[in-house]
């Protein structure tokens, strides 16, 4: 495994509260709940042993990990250094991590891009929207998971974790999806996180593709 890193990053989102978080990242029970989610994603996304796959936002690398036996490659993109050491650590071959903000620009083009809880750290997600689309090939697949709306009350302190919105309603990802020009954009609720403040918080899968 390699790590990349763009000469200049100019995160839009402060990475502070995941490098901190990082170390113990896996072990939160969190996230060991989002250890349900890669192969309820794969379930819906068609992957083949030559695909090239970019994880945005991949964290510690809890989907990428999971993605990487499938295809040729895994491109994992955060703007925390330390969330990409405990991913390098890991020692998975064809997974190469790339440190840095993905406005500042991807390292390549992709079959397939990924994403499990980074969209709500995006102020701009029409923006996202068009990175994403820009990196595709053509025919090429967006998996993503976030959370549905909430109120607030998933994060709690929301600033100091960078939260830019409290989950969101499909119709507006779709529409800025779609001004992108990605196209058969469908929501599939794949599962309920349980917080330990006694709520249950819904997940969704967004899916589409590059015509
Ligand atoms: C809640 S964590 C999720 C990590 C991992 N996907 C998981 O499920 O455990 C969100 C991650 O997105 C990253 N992130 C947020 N905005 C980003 C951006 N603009 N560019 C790159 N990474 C970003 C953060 O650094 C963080 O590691």
């Amino acid at each position: 495994m390699t790590t990349t890193h763009p000469p200049q990053s100019t995160p839009t989102t402060p990475s502070s509260h995941f490098d901190a978080a990082a170390r113990d990242w896996d072990q939160r029970p969190m996230s060991q709940q989002l250890a349900a989610v890669p192969p309820l994603l794969l379930a819906h996304l068609p992957l083949s042993p030559t695909d090239q796959v970019l994880d945005f936002g991949a964290g510690t690398g809890l989907l990428a990990t999971q993605i990487a036996p499938k295809v040729a490659h895994v491109t994992a993109l955060d703007m925390s250094a330390a969330m990409l050491q405990v991913l390098d650590e890991k020692g998975v071959a064809n997974i190469t991590t790339h440190h840095g903000d993905i406005f500042d620009g991807l390292p390549g083009r992709y079959h397939a891009i990924v994403s499990c809880m980074a969209l709500h750290h995006v102020a701009d997600t029409a923006a996202l929207m068009r990175a994403f689309a820009a990196a595709l090939h053509p025919g090429g697949r967006i998996a993503l998971v976030d959370l549905y709306a909430e109120d607030g009350s998933f994060h709690g302190d929301n600033a100091a974790k960078g939260v830019q919105h409290l989950g969101f309603a499909p119709e507006a990802l779709q529409a800025q999806a779609e001004q992108a020009g990605l196209q058969g954009i469908v929501f599939t609720g794949i599962l309920h996180m349980q917080h330990r403040n006694g709520q249950s918080y819904p997940l969704f899968l967004m899916t589409g593709h590059k015509p």
